[in-house]
């Protein structure tokens, strides 16, 4: 095969660029690896005008992403505009009725459709790549869909949001809290233009549901992960927590138990000496468990031009070398239903209440939880003001649901002032 392979890349963001600029920069080398030329014909953005330090006069230029995926001269579309809806999934559908391969950095779009869209995709004979979608840099799909392939996979852990990352690393360092950190993020850049979608915990959940699917051979089912962001963390967690050896992560889990896929993005607590614990501001690292290779952790950049394009280039290498495979790793009519499981493999948790500094305050405390089964493994109070005491309880392994249980009754008690905050220890 050695007619050159084409692109159509749709989208001139940070890594439509980046794309552009590989493919440019290193023409040589990407023919001599793939076999065959590596090249762009045609591209799409929404202004054709701006300036992007990149020359684009030698490409068709189309105004309409579905024109681009529909054009002749077009054999991969590269989809890296995002978005779940709109513009992003109609050229993506047409690019599968039109015969094109795709390459996508978008983990929304697959994390709402991706089901559907790779059972479209196989019928038509045609695949669909997403390495750049999670975790930027790091050949993360490629691990496990293809390395990790003899493994009955047995858990995937990851801080998959550098932004998150990011704030919860320089509270620490810095002493600062929260809404500083988020402010300056916010002047950096780092922040997607919905915050929301970084520190809610959303782009992480859509980064783990995709990755469970592979992992467990499940359709996609972004709904039933269970989302936490990390808004709510205050200086003071994070400072008590490093006091008993731990980091505060925004960590996603997912995996099958006995009583069905349990998926989590939120804020735990992992041990500080830990790779987990100890990854610093905007880099991702993800943590793939399997049955016959036990642990293997990848970590790299998980944003930033050069990283994502280079994902997104490993996607588009392959089908220039004519590798290909099913989209999640085994065909799309195979992938089962899995029932959600929320939270149900017990951990240690982390409490944070602020207590009536009166007598009787914590004997209430402690009665609710030992009602609700739930053991004490350690227990501290900090920096008494006039009225109220921080208390910090350590429970023993415990279930989300008798955690509930006792959360729910704690108010009740009258001597508990705001809402107490909960976080999950994670054996890593
Ligand atoms: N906003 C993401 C992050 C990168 O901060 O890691 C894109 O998914």
């Amino acid at each position: 095969m050695t007619d050159p392979l084409r692109l159509g890349i749709a989208g001139l963001g940070t890594v439509g660029v980046g794309v552009v600029r590989i493919v440019r920069q290193k023409a040589a080398l990407l023919a001599e690896r793939a076999g065959r030329p590596v090249v762009i014909t045609a591209v799409s953005a929404r202004s054709k005008d701006k300036d992007r330090g990149v020359t684009l006069s030698d490409y068709a230029w189309e105004d309409d992403p579905v024109a681009l995926a529909q054009r002749d001269d077009v054999d991969v579309f590269v989809e890296v505009m995002g978005g779940h809806d709109g513009p992003a999934k109609d050229a993506t559908e047409a690019a599968i009725a039109a015969g094109k391969d795709v390459v996508t950095a978008n983990k929304a779009l697959l994390a709402h459709h991706g089901h559907a869209l790779a059972l479209a995709a196989e019928a038509a004979g045609r695949v669909i790549r997403f390495e750049a979608a999670v975790a930027g840099g790091i050949p993360v799909i490629k691990s496990l869909s293809e390395g990790l392939a003899g493994n009955e996979i047995t858990r995937v852990m990851g801080v998959m949001n550098g932004t998150c990352n990011y704030i919860l690393t320089r509270m620490q360092s810095e002493g600062l809290g929260y809404n500083a950190l988020f402010e300056e993020a916010n002047k950096l850049g780092f922040l997607e233009a919905d915050p929301n979608l970084d520190v809610g915990g959303i782009d992480a959940g859509h980064k783990l549901s995709l990755l469970a699917a592979i992992a467990f051979g499940t359709q996609v089912d972004f709904d039933s992960v269970e989302l936490e962001g990390i808004q709510n963390i205050t200086i003071e967690d994070i400072n008590h927590a490093a006091d008993m050896g731990y980091r505060i992560k925004l960590l996603g889990v997912c995996q099958m138990t006995g009583r069905g896929l349990e998926q989590r993005m939120s804020p735990c607590l992992v041990p500080d000496s830990s790779p987990l614990g100890q990854l610093e501001g905007g880099t991702n690292m993800v943590v793939l468990e399997g049955d016959q290779v036990e642990q293997v952790v990848l970590r790299g950049p998980g944003a930033g031009m050069g990283p994502t394009a280079s994902a997104v280039m490993g996607d588009v290498m392959d089908i220039a070398r004519g590798f290909r495979l099913p989209v999640f790793g085994k065909p799309a009519t195979t992938l089962t239903r899995a029932t959600p499981a929320r939270a149900v493999t017990p951990a240690p948790y982390y409490l944070r209440l602020s207590l009536e500094d009166k007598p009787g305050a914590l004997a209430k405390v402690a009665t609710v939880l030992g009602e609700a089964g739930i053991s004490i493994d350690r227990m501290r109070q900090y920096d008494h003001d006039a009225t109220t005491a921080p208390v910090l309880i350590v429970t023993h392994k415990t279930t989300r649901a008798d955690l509930d249980a006792a959360l729910q009754a704690i108010p009740r008690l009258g001597v508990v002032s705001g809402t107490p905050v909960a976080l999950r220890i994670e054996q890593v």
